[in-house]
């Protein structure tokens, strides 16, 4: 599924190997499946996120001092991964899982990054709410990113 939705370039071996047990271990970790007569046909999965996580870091170095304030220094959550198989796209898997992950998930606000060169999930995070924050450089061998925040609206 993750590299149905990414591409062969994707590092989904690495991902499942060594990311997504790491990703298990971290506050409010919510991994989400959509199912259609039992097949799988996407996920989605996040944490709350901290400094001293590379990606905090990464992004935080992206971001100015009053982004950082705003999103990265209070308590927030993390949209990791969310990836529909291509053949069911656009039919309102992804953002009924997106909605459900922040539904579920104790924050305020959400953070997540995606590939700067994507329209389909620019479009897609763009329709759902989210706004686009800064571009991020993820070092060798990634692609440009850019990072979005969505805040949330709390019940109480
Ligand atoms: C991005 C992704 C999760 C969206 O899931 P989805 O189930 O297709 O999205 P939804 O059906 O809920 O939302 C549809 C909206 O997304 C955007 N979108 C989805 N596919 C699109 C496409 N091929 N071209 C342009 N916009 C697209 C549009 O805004 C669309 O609304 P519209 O149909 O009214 O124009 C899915 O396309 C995917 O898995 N992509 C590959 C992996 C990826 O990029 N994941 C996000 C990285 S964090």
């Amino acid at each position: 599924m993750h590299r149905a939705a990414l591409g062969a370039g994707a590092l989904s071996d690495e991902w499942a190997r060594e990311r997504l047990p790491m990703h298990g271990a971290r506050a409010d970790f919510l991994f989400l499946v959509a199912r259609e007569a039992g097949e799988l046909v996407g996920f989605g999965y996040g944490y709350t996120g901290a400094y001293g996580q590379w990606w905090t870091e990464r992004v935080a170095l992206s971001l100015t001092a009053e982004q950082r304030a705003e999103w990265l220094d209070p308590p927030h959550y993390e949209v990791v991964e969310l990836h529909v198989r291509p053949s069911r796209q656009r039919s309102g898997i992804g953002s009924r899982l997106l909605a459900q992950l922040l539904t579920r998930q104790p924050h305020d606000r959400a953070l997540l990054s995606t590939q700067r060169g994507s329209r389909k999930a620019r479009a897609f995070y763009a329709k759902n709410g989210w706004t686009e924050l800064a571009e991020v450089d993820f070092g060798t061998g990634y692609p440009p990113y850019v990072a979005l925040g969505k805040r949330l609206v709390s019940d109480t």
